[in-house]
């Protein structure tokens, strides 16, 4: 076993691993990366199947994210953002507002998608509270939500299997009904393919349990992710549904927080997911793919009627008591700049859309095996739903670890990704070149072959 991979074993802890299934094999230690491939202390290659936990966006050792980290190191790495500016943070300040467009207007910056997801909490908690909406105003969020893993994204979060444990120490958040079209109970699922079960018109019943949700009580806000909730298992909602559920949260007087720590700068397909539906939030999270992968960062866009609600004379105390050490990070911000720019380069978008047509085909032949109950996707965001049987979509039970059986056999064949409970996520790395995206796909097809056998009957 390579040193490495010894120290790891000996000293290292691992997020969401059973550490007693770590023993089984010897951990990969990555060394290094280029474009979208990845290699290991022992030399061995891999595809970044889901972009480093969706993160990366450009590619791993990109000459000008590089190039942008250096010149900054260069100048200075750190500096607190505690009453103190700077001029990367500065001036992807602007970029964002700019884009995100209206009512957002102002950024505060954090480390991660959990501490962005913590400032939205609690500038919409004490907005409501000061402009009299209510004296304890609480959260409405999706059945499925996950949010981040610090004690107040975890509140927000409704996956029994992560935030169950943790019940006791966490704030009370109501949840919404999710528009999971594959197991929607009202039975009227688009068929996701001509030789699928044929299902009625969908008539929205999901909408109006939210809208009834909403009626119960004045929430702060409700938090969704737009278009698709990540840890859920890859869900892609339908069209419509987020224009009409963003329509009631607003009609209901409560703010809407779109969580785009996954979906944001361009995964979804356009910069920010919710676009799609022409919703703008109140509060708009970002993180994961905002440095291109490159740094922790996380930011917090809101309005300018939230801002002004902390807004007072020093000794009224209405400021917003919250931040971190390395809130506005230098190096981050300034490989956020950069990525930036090749992000929304014109040709770089071309090529994005390039890639969603070749990995739409390339996922078409999967529909044919036994054992993939659904094929989705949203973009540049994939996830494909191993069942135990398709035609009833009766699930994997989580314990014959259907995913990890699939995913490692993946990993044997050079692509790696990480499952969620039953299903398999592809985000490729936006460098992905043709080839590389069929490959991922081919090890996908080859691994549930070799897992649970071919075709459907
Ligand atoms: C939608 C969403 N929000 C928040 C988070 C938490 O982000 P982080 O892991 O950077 O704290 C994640 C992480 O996967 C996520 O997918």
């Amino acid at each position: 076993m390579h040193k490495l991979a010894r120290l790891d074993r000996q000293y290292v802890w691992h997020p969401f691993t059973q550490m007693q299934d770590w023993d089984r094999r010897e951990p990969i230690v990555l060394v290094r990366g280029k474009g979208a491939v990845l290699e290991d202390a022992n030399g061995n290659k891999y595809l970044d199947g889901n972009a480093s936990i969706w993160t990366n966006l450009h590619g791993h050792n990109h000459p000008r994210l590089n190039r942008a980290i250096e010149r900054q190191l260069s100048k200075v790495a750190h500096t607190s953002a505690l009453g103190l500016a700077n001029e990367p943070a500065s001036l992807l300040a602007e970029k964002l507002v700019k884009a995100a467009g209206r009512p957002l207007r102002k950024v505060f910056y954090s480390d991660d998608g959990s501490t962005a997801l913590e400032v939205a909490l609690k500038m919409a908690f004490e907005f409501a509270r000061r402009t009299g909406r209510a004296r304890s105003p609480r959260f409405l969020s999706l059945d499925g939500a996950y949010h981040g893993d610090t004690i107040g994204a975890t509140s927000l979060g409704h996956i029994d299997l992560f935030h169950k444990t943790y019940g006791g120490l966490l704030f009370k958040t109501d949840k919404a009904m999710s528009p999971t079209c594959y197991r929607c109970p009202f039975n009227r699922a688009k068929p996701e393919r001509a030789d699928a079960r044929t299902t009625r018109k969908c008539n929205w019943e999901c909408v109006g349990k939210v809208e009834a949700q909403l009626r119960r009580r004045k929430y702060a806000a409700m938090v969704v992710e737009p278009r698709v909730q990540g840890a859920a298992g890859m869900v892609m909602h339908p069209d419509g549904w987020l224009r009409r559920v963003a329509k009631s949260v607003r009609e209901s007087g409560a703010l809407l927080i779109a969580d785009e720590v996954m979906t944001g700068f361009g995964r979804a397909g356009k910069l920010f997911a919710g676009r799609k539906e022409k919703v703008t939030p109140d509060f708009l999270c970002l993180a994961k793919g905002l440095t291109g992968g490159y740094l922790p960062m996380g930011a917090t866009l809101t309005s300018q009627s939230v801002f002004e609600a902390f807004l007072g004379e020093y000794e009224e105390f209405k400021t917003f008591f919250h931040g971190h050490s390395y809130t506005g990070n230098q190096l981050g911000a300034a490989a956020a700049l950069a990525s930036w720019e090749l992000l929304n380069q014109p040709k770089a978008k071309k090529r994005r859309k390039a890639m969603e047509n070749v990995l739409g085909r390339e996922l078409n032949s999967l529909w044919s095996l036994s054992a993939v109950g659904d094929v989705r996707r949203e973009g540049l965001v994939v996830g494909v739903e191993l069942v135990a049987d398709w035609k009833s979509r009766r699930a994997f039970p989580l314990k014959s670890q259907a995913g990890i059986r699939v995913c490692e056999a993946m990993t044997r064949r050079g692509v790696l990704t990480r499952p969620i409970g039953n299903v398999v996520p592809l985000l490729p790395p936006y460098c992905s070149t043709d080839a590389q995206l069929r490959r991922m796909v081919r090890a996908l097809r080859e691994s549930i072959v070799e897992v649970f056998g071919r075709e459907r009957v």
